[in-house]
């Protein structure tokens, strides 16, 4: 189908073939071709600065859904939402901190904070349409397979909508603080014997056998809350493009989010010019970089393998939206080490800010690239912190506490007597 001639304020279309869809349509993919679906939206018809005013104005609302950090934005999210749900969420800082500064190479680098999301990670930009969108459709149950950040999400947002939630997630390989908030918020949790790649086959089926609405990042409402994450750090910034934006990569759900933004940003003219995408990938579980090395030539599938369990990921499903990212914005896709994305996050936690390991990995990236000389000296450089450090207290313990022989940066806690003197020697140590 088509829509020929009056055009509604918001549709669905395949990415492959152009099939097009209403709003309404429940449907994960395009049933012509199984291609992803993404939303499009008539432009809003207002110019530049009274789009812009209406985005800061709504914040000025206080706290309420009127002023969430995606719903300001509803002319680019799903401008036809009446009821929405909404924790409210975004809204979140851009922050810098020299310490950090100095550990990267780079001057000025601003860390946007995702992690002070209702949930600690990104991922409420984009649930909170998710869902929204579920209840408009009548959804009588919600699926995710997560890596435990969409799941925790979904679980939190399906309970406020009062919609039952499953969430499939890979046994033993997701970190503490995801599950147990899964479990808090009332989600039936499934502990799948497999890696992600095998969760998300599994709830795509449930989806298409099942009748449940699938949330995962495939899902194209999703993306439009996360393009948010664009257009909060380009307000914060005066509208005025930094050269690069840096992120970590796992699905490649926030990177296709992230084009698609600054793509519809440059067309309705709130920009005039794109940032360089920097796509960072761990190691162990780097299939797009491997990809991007060879100028997108195939696609790869690997055997995932990292510390940062949330982007531990071996087939990412918006491959191909995320390949048109980087290409329309110059971008780079790079791999780091778990020991460059550990070093990272020591840096990013002693310097009080704080993040889950895959967040880490772009101010991790970001550095490497500011070494290589692909991030030039004078750049401005935005890297995304995509999770709140607690998410992942199992890996911190494990660093700080009990790893023998302790690393460099490791802080031991001291058992003491309940005895001043004893405080007093520790203080000293201090000094
Ligand atoms: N950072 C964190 C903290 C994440 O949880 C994820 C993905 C990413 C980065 C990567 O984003 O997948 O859009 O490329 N987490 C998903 C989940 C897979 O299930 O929570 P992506």
């Amino acid at each position: 189908m088509r829509f020929e001639t009056e055009r509604p304020a918001t549709w669905q279309a395949c990415v492959a073939c152009g099939n097009e869809l209403t709003e309404h349509d429940p449907r994960a993919r395009c049933p012509r071709c199984g291609g992803l679906l993404e939303i499009a939206h008539r432009p809003p018809g207002l110019g530049r600065e009274e789009l812009l005013l209406r985005f800061t104005e709504r914040r000025g609302r206080g706290s309420g859904v009127a002023a969430s950090g995606v719903w300001r934005f509803r002319e680019f999210v799903l401008p036809s939402a009446e009821k929405v749900v909404s924790h409210p969420e975004g809204n979140t800082p851009l922050l810098h901190r020299e310490a950090i500064d100095r550990w990267s190479g780079i001057g000025g680098l601003l860390l946007k904070h995702e992690g002070h999301n209702p949930t600690g990670s990104f991922k409420d930009r984009g649930m909170t349409v998710g869902v929204t969108q579920a209840v408009r459709i009548g959804a009588r149950a919600v699926a995710c397979a997560s890596t435990g950040n969409t799941s925790a999400s979904l679980a939190a947002y399906a309970a406020q909508a009062g919609i039952p939630a499953l969430v499939l997630v890979p046994a033993g390989n997701v970190a503490s603080g995801k599950l147990a908030q899964s479990l808090a918020y009332g989600a039936r949790t499934l502990l799948v014997r497999g890696g992600f790649d095998d969760c998300l086959r599994l709830v795509q089926e449930a989806g298409e056998r099942l009748g449940v609405y699938l949330l995962n990042s495939i899902n194209p409402f999703r993306i439009e809350g996360q393009k948010t994450i664009v257009l909060e750090m380009l307000e914060q910034l005066g509208w005025n493009p930094p050269d690069w934006i840096v992120l970590p990569a796992g699905n490649l759900g926030n990177t296709a989010a992230l084009g698609k933004a600054l793509r519809e940003a440059l067309a309705w003219g709130l920009i005039d010019r794109v940032p360089r995408v920097a796509a960072v990938q761990a190691a162990g579980a780097a299939p797009f970089a491997r990809s991007f090395e060879e100028g997108f030539a195939r696609r790869h599938r690997v055997e995932p393998e990292t510390v940062a369990t949330a982007i531990r990921i071996g087939d990412p499903a918006s491959h191909d939206r995320a390949v048109r990212t980087i290409r329309e914005t110059d971008g780079v896709v790079l791999a780091v080490t778990d020991e460059q994305i550990l070093e990272a996050k020591a840096a990013v936690d002693a310097s009080g800010v704080g993040c889950e390991p895959a967040s880490a990995a772009s101010v991790a990236g970001a550095r490497e690239l500011a070494r290589r000389g692909t991030i030039a000296p004078g750049a401005r450089v935005v890297a995304v912190l995509t999770g709140h450090v607690l998410k992942d207290p199992g890996m911190l313990l494990e660093y700080h506490v009990e790893r023998d022989p302790p690393p460099p940066g490791a802080n031991r806690p001291v058992e003491i007597a309940a005895d001043l003197r004893e405080v007093e020697r520790v203080l000293k140590s201090l000094e």
